[in-house]
Formats: structure tokens, sequence, C-alpha cells
């Protein structure tokens, strides 16, 4: 059974990374996968602030936090990346995550999905610029939601658009 890991990219109280993640991970399951949330704002990474740059050969992670989310990635075949959408960007928190890492990334399967007024399509093509430039095998197929459209306000599917949505990008994924 393959591990996915389920990247929560939003810090925000009330936010609806929480039934977008509850959609992302009944899926996953359905589809035979073992999927487990990560929630940044719960992990609380530091802005970036290694002395060394990730993509160095003695780059070595020291702060707890980082730690975990490495250990998280590193056990995980394959990751799934919520992006709200902040100013036609992804969050900064998610960035961040993106940033403390370099070699973990290489040729591990990605998946991002996004959600907002206009389905995150600037935060989908942040999160997939950046991850490709890492050398992720970032899956060709992304999805978007829609607030007032494929899902509520909090998140949650106003139908079946929104499984509909996300399956074939977690189809690649899983494989
Ligand atoms: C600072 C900020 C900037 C935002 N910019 C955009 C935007 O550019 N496009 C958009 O569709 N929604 C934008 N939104 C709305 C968010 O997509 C919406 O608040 C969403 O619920 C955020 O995800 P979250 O609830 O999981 O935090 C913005 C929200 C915030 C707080």
């Amino acid at each position: 059974m393959k591990k996915i890991l389920v990247v929560i990219g939003s810090a925000r109280e009330g936010r609806a990374a929480d039934k977008v993640a509850e959609l992302v991970t009944d899926e996953l399951t359905a589809l035979g996968a073992e999927p487990v949330i990560a929630d940044l704002h719960q992990i609380d990474m530091p802005f970036f602030n290694n002395p060394v740059s990730p993509a160095a050969e003695n780059y070595t992670i020291t702060e707890p936090s980082a730690l975990a989310w490495q250990k998280m990635v590193v056990e995980s075949d394959g990751v799934v990346l919520l992006t709200p959408e902040y100013n036609h960007g992804t969050s900064g928190i998610l960035k961040n995550a993106i940033d403390w890492l370099a070699a973990e990334w290489v040729e591990k399967p990605v998946a991002v999905i996004g959600y907002g007024w206009s389905g995150a399509v600037h935060g989908i093509a942040n999160v997939v610029e950046s991850t490709k430039h890492l050398k992720a095998a970032v899956v060709p197929e992304t999805a978007s939601l829609f607030f007032m459209k494929t899902i509520g306000m909090d998140g949650a599917p106003t139908g079946e658009e929104a499984k509909a949505a996300v399956e074939p990008v977690l189809k690649a994924l899983v494989g």
C-alpha cells in the first residue's frame, strides 16, 4: 500500500484546507493508498534559516520541526500538495516547506491540487514550477477546485464535480 503525504498549505483558523484535505484523503483511501496528513501549521517550521543551501552536499537539518517535515517527505511514496491562492500565488507556508528540502524532492512523485475563487491556477502554477525545478516527478494532471462551484466556502464539495476533479490526479499519482 502506497503511503501518500497530503500537505495542508494553509495556517488560517477556519481554513477551507481541512475539508479539501478530507476529500483528498477519502479519495486516496478509495484508491487503495494510505493517506498521511502533513499539517504545516502544526509542524510550524521557521522561515528557512539554515546557513547552508538545501542544494549543497553538506546540507544538514538540525531544526526539529524541519527534521519532522523531512522525515514525512522521505517516508512517503508520493506527496499531494494542497495549495490555496493568496494574491495570485501559493501560500508562504507551503513555499517555505518546499524550500526547506532539495534532495528529498528529486524523483518524488508529486501531485498538486488547488482551491480558490478561480481554482488557484496561479498557486498551482507556482507549486508545479518550484517542484519541477527541484526535479520532483510532478504528475502532469492538476486539479482546480472553485469556491461556490465545486466546493463551498468551507472547502466541502458541493456535488460530485470536486471528486471528479481530484480523482484523475490522484490516480496518476498512486498508479
Ligand atoms: C491574503 C489573501 C489573499 C488572497 N488572494 C486570493 C487570490 O489571489 N485569488 C483567489 O482566488 N483567492 C484569494 N484569496 C482567497 C482564498 O483563496 C480563500 O481565503 C481560501 O479560503 C484560502 O484557503 P484557506 O481557507 O485554506 O486558508 C486570498 C485570501 C487571502 C487571505
